[in-house]
């Protein structure tokens, strides 16, 4: 045993006070509730979406002849192929559900204040990159509603002042959906944002190592209660339990409610009611709303806002004096996303 430890050792020459160093970062009490802990979960599901897109990619063929057809024949023919397809769609259901819970607990409990603001901004391009891969992928299907969900997505790109025309030509291949379309939609959606996500996830990583996680003063704590615990082995098993959750969640959601097949998109017939996934209710009843153009460009202002927010909250406290001045901003924030998201599912159009 020896002998197989030191001709390790030789090679990989890490020892194991420098492993329990490198893995041992002692994690604030509340990380144990696993709601403040949701970093995690995002993380597990975009390994899901990894291993079970490479498994998808096995049949998928990014053309307008075959797109369609190559679906069809991986959701009706392939062994497990329609588990698989149905578990690579609800992860992405989740993964977006989680990094919105997750921003939202990083908000409340303002951790993205000093020193913590560039991981804020980190945490802000993961969600642009994970909104972006959803549409994306809702996209490859090539149904009626991924075409014409598309084409209204290029149109909206088109209204936004300076950079729209040249975005929607990047995401189109062309200045209207063409025979190249389909294959720019799937390097971005398996080649790019995969790439970009998990390097920007390594760098929010890195951040969370430097700064280690926001303490939070609890007041229920005894004085003399240890205030932390260790990263090895503790919190890598609450992370293994949320895991194992998932997967149970993911194969009876994949099991009893599993990706289905609308219509193949027709260029030529809009459907009647055109819907994007859940996750752009909120912008699409904010476009009914208002004019095109000011839709655009209030919903620029609000991303920017956002990717700003550790310094406009700053300057907020400073103006107003009020410490909790976000907390009122975040309530009523999240009111209008659920209120805005809710009112789109409940309307037929
Ligand atoms: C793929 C998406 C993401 C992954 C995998 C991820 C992962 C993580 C992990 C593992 C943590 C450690 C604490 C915890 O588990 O909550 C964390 C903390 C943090 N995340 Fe994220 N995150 C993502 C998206 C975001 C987003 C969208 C934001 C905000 C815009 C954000 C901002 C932060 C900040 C500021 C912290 C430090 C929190 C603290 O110190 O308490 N992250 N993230």
């Amino acid at each position: 045993m020896s002998r197989i430890g030191n001709w390790i050792q030789e090679r990989i020459p890490v020892s194991g006070a420098q492993l329990e160093e490198l893995t041992n970062e002692p994690v604030p009490n509340h990380l144990k509730r696993w709601w403040f802990c949701l970093g995690g979960t995002p993380a597990y599901l975009f390994v899901v979406q990894i291993v079970t897109g490479i498994l998808l990619a096995f049949y998928y063929q990014p053309a307008a002849e075959t797109a369609y057809e190559s679906v069809r024949y991986i959701t009706e023919e392939v062994t497990y192929g329609w588990f698989f397809r149905s578990i690579h769609k609800w992860a992405a259901t989740l993964m977006i559900a989680a990094v919105i819970l997750h921003q939202m607990r990083v908000y409340f409990t303002a951790a993205y204040r000093r020193p913590r603001e560039l991981n804020w901004v980190i945490g802000m391009c993961l969600l642009m990159c994970t909104l972006l891969v959803g549409f994306t992928g809702y996209s490859l299907v090539f149904e009626q509603l991924s075409y014409w969900g598309a084409t209204v997505a290029a149109n909206i790109c088109d209204a936004v002042p300076l950079l729209g025309g040249w975005t929607k030509r990047m995401l189109l291949a062309g200045e209207g959906y063409n025979e190249r379309t389909l294959s720019r939609f799937y390097i971005i959606h398996a080649a790019i944002l995969p790439t970009t996500i998990t390097l920007l996830v390594v760098v929010h990583i890195i951040f969370i190592r430097m700064h280690g996680v926001t303490e939070l003063q609890d007041d229920e704590a005894a004085e003399d209660e240890p205030k932390h615990f260790d990263f090895f082995p503790d919190h890598m098993l609450t992370e293994l339990a949320i895991g194992l959750v998932l997967m149970i969640l993911l194969s009876a959601l994949a099991t009893i409610l599993p990706a289905t097949l609308g219509p193949k998109a027709d260029p030529l017939t809009t459907p009647e009611v055109i819907k994007p996934e859940w996750w752009f209710y909120v912008s699409f009843r904010w476009l009914k709303l208002f004019s095109l153009t000011f839709a655009v460009i209030s919903t620029g202002f609000i991303v920017a806002a956002m990717f700003l927010w550790p310094w406009i909250d700053k300057l907020l406290r400073r103006l107003t004096g009020n410490e909790d001045i976000s907390v009122w901003i975040g309530i009523v924030a999240t009111f209008l996303l659920i209120g805005l998201t809710l009112w789109e599912a409940a309307v037929a159009h």
